[in-house]
């Protein structure tokens, strides 16, 4: 079955004067000043918040932003600057943004509310019901709404009230625009990819990727490592890596994914390259980094990004591929001496013909980072960092469950 059987689009949904309740990720960075420093996820809303205003439904958009801490002053993780740049993006149009996202500051907004005007509902995790699933809490969101689109895909792993109770009170609900495009992007994947398929893999750590790595060496033919992850791999295949971070007690867990890709499965084997050469340092600021073979790593110094030549041989294998999958930095690429890797491959990801999709977080930074038109030339990049993963797993995400099926009474 696929991952959007059974569930409804926008456009098979009556918009015309109803209260349309998006439910939206707009978990955006803020800069110093407050401002939100990187506007990807509101410019991604954009074509279903725009359908619904252009079939004349009222707007009612719902976020969480960040992990407000019980009892402590969360006022820097209001939705206000989401609300200013979101108006800047629609032409100046007027987004109203109660200062709560239930009770009777809300009701009054949306009953005020005409068609193709906005609200911004408040962080809906400053009440911790959100994140509990709480029924109660669901029930008093519904009050606000006719119709549910779910076009939160970064937040869709979660079974928070929003997500997952909410949408299963309201009977006319579906999938907006962006949720709709990852899910066939990333599905995708899972189901069909076609061979060659080449996936590479970076971050700090294996143990955050370990379920991802098992499912991938079910359908990969390459597997590329690169980041800190990598130390803890070449650690495991007995390379001094000297004061590189390693996981040391998944040292026995990265012997085992290397035995079970080389030796496969069914005949089936994948190919796992390590890095071969690497930029070091003695530290995370220093101005500047050394090119060496992993195996002259120097005694004090630290591996921060791969070199050039596994730049090369990771980039050999992009020339054939059909499908490529990257997820994970390469490096410290934040900091100039340790970008260069991070940001070659990124450009040999855009430069490939090959179906190419980013996983979000990190690696959809990286590759907006790495310049140029080099982001546009990618199939996808996710919008979602943890729920990107949890798909790619193989696992049924909440969001997308909560959106097929009867309603619940309300
Ligand atoms: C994200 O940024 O990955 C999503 O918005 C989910 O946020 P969370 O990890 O705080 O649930």
């Amino acid at each position: 079955m696929g991952m959007l059987d059974g569930v409804l689009t926008i456009d098979e949904l009556t918009l015309q004067d109803r209260r349309v309740f998006i439910r939206v990720d707009f978990n955006c960075p803020l800069g110093e000043d407050g401002s939100v420093s990187d506007d990807t996820r509101i410019r991604e809303a954009l074509p279903t918040i725009k359908k619904v205003i252009e079939k004349g439904g009222r707007v009612i958009l719902a976020s969480h932003l960040g992990r407000p801490k019980p009892g402590k002053d969360n006022s820097k993780l209001s939705l206000e600057p989401v609300g200013a740049r979101l108006s800047e993006l629609l032409d100046g149009i007027e987004v109203h943004l109660p200062d709560d996202c239930i009770g009777e500051a809300a009701r009054r907004v949306v009953r005020d509310l005409r068609a193709g005007q906005i609200c911004l509902l408040e962080n809906l995790r400053f009440h911790a019901e959100e994140e509990k699933d709480d029924d109660g809490f669901a029930r008093k969101l519904a009050e606000l709404a006719d119709v549910y689109l779910d076009d939160a895909f970064g937040a869709s792993h979660r079974a928070h009230a929003s997500v997952h109770a909410l949408p299963r009170l309201i009977a006319e609900r579906g999938a907006g625009y962006l949720l709709t495009k990852e899910i066939k992007a990333l599905s995708k994947l899972l189901e069909a990819p076609e061979k060659p398929y080449v996936a590479i893999l970076g971050g700090s750590k294996v143990s955050d990727k370990i379920e991802v790595i098992e499912a991938l060496l079910e359908r990969v033919d390459v597997l590329l490592v690169g980041g800190a992850m990598a130390n803890t791999f070449l650690a495991a295949r007995g390379v001094d890596v000297a004061a590189s971070k390693v996981e040391s007690d998944k040292l026995p867990l990265a012997r085992t994914i290397l035995d079970k890709a080389r030796s496969g499965r069914g005949g089936r084997t994948v190919e796992l390259v390590l890095p071969v050469d690497v930029v070091v340092a003695r530290s995370l600021d220093a101005a500047e980094g050394t090119v060496v073979d992993v195996a002259a790593i120097p005694a004090g110094t630290m591996a921060l990004d791969i070199g050039p030549k596994t730049v090369a041989l990771f980039c050999k294998h992009f020339a054939n591929a059909k499908t490529i999958l990257w997820n994970g930095p390469l490096g410290l690429f934040e900091k100039a001496p340790f970008s260069q890797g991070t940001f070659g491959v990124a450009a040999a990801i855009a430069d490939s013909k090959a179906f190419s999709v980013i996983g979000g977080g990190d690696s959809a930074a990286a590759v907006v980072a790495a310049g140029g038109d080099i982001a546009s030339r990618i199939s996808h990049i996710s919008t979602g960092g943890g729920a990107s993963l949890e798909l790619l797993e193989g696992k049924k995400l909440p969001g997308v469950e909560a959106l097929r099926g009867a309603s619940l009474p309300t």
